[in-house]
């Protein structure tokens, strides 16, 4: 297929980009930001750009994970957000379902991010008396901040999409999948290794897997027509562990993973004691049959050896 891939010099793009092309796709990248990956260097907030590299290159399919998101909200403004997340969107959206345009597939890269509300991430220390369970049914949604409004209304522009002209879309609302520390790491005086680990209990996937639900994205996108998925490692907790996970998140971990004390103590980890939020990714897996591969159980199994 030629595919278009929006935000193709980012962290997920490194990894996606290859992947795709290995598949034998033809992938055409378009970012502001030069890179190996990236063949056209501009931005999806340009309509001009946007129109030729769809038009001019027979593009099937787009992958759209370019954004401006959470590190972002420090040093760019609301407006910047709006053109690049909303704009940059519609203008990719609009293309491809203009007269004459050959696009019959879209994956759109969301986030988790917009399903935490305040009340949610304020967690234990907010009064909070269970883990919020989330799945995509999650409503109201309430995003926190200038990042998940404007991916919100980039899903919302999608379904929309879909609605009024039968584009076929997925949107992918993964779970946090970035390189760098998180300053949770400092609070809680934690290496960064095992801040992550910790993660991947429930809301924290590999950047290989983040790709990897990409790519069954696409396949499936003609079947589904629209879909909007959770993309984290299958849960290994259960609603009824909501209320402990928030009181004693240690306790509920060690039921089911009776090895972790050892091996932590061995590390000199320490889990965190209250966890606000569990990522239910079981739609990703019976409509779309899509799991990652890397959870907290395969992590432990390699840290034990
Ligand atoms: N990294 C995470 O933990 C995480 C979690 C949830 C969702 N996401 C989403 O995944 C996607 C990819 O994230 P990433 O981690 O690779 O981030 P990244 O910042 O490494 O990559 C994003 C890319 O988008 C590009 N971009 C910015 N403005 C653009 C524009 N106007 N036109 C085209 N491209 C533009 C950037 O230059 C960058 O290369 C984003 O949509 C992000 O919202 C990421």
């Amino acid at each position: 297929m030629r595919i278009l891939m929006t935000g193709s010099s980012g962290w997920l793009g490194q990894t996606l980009v290859p992947r795709l092309r290995q598949d034998g796709h033809r992938v055409f990248g378009l970012d502001p930001v030069p890179s190996a990956m990236t063949d056209i260097v501009g931005s999806i907030a340009d309509r001009d750009t946007v129109r030729r590299v769809v038009g001019d290159n027979g593009i099937e399919a787009i992958i759209h994970a370019g954004a401006l998101h959470k590190p972002h909200i420090a040093t760019r403004t609301p407006t910047d957000f709006v053109a690049v997340n909303v704009q940059g969107t519609l203008n990719l959206l609009e293309e491809a379902v203009a007269p004459g345009s050959t696009v019959g597939r879209f994956v759109m890269t969301s986030t988790t991010s917009l399903m935490i509300s305040r009340e949610v991430r304020a967690g234990r220390d907010g009064g909070a008396r269970e883990a919020a369970w989330m799945t995509e049914n999650a409503a109201p949604l309430q995003p926190r901040n200038i990042y998940g409004v404007t991916k919100y209304a980039a899903e919302n522009l999608c379904r929309l999409h879909h609605e009024l002209y039968g584009l076929a879309v997925v949107v992918l609302r993964t779970g946090r999948f970035f390189p760098e520390e998180d300053d949770m790491a400092h609070a809680i005086s934690q290496s960064d290794e095992n801040t992550k680990a910790n993660e991947l209990l429930f809301r924290r996937a590999t950047v290989e897997d983040m790709a990897e639900a990409h790519v069954a994205a696409l396949a499936r996108a003609p079947e589904l027509r629209f879909d909007n998925f959770i993309i984290a490692p299958r849960t290994p907790f259960a609603r009824a562990d909501c209320a402990e996970l928030i009181a004693d998140a240690p306790a509920v971990v060690r039921r089911y993973f009776p090895e972790y004390p050892a091996i932590y103590a061995r590390l000199g980890w320490t889990m965190f004691q209250s966890i606000d939020r569990v990522y239910d990714s079981t739609r990703a897996y019976e409509r779309m049959g899509f799991a990652c591969r890397t959870g907290f159980a395969e992590k432990l199994a390699a840290l034990g050896q």
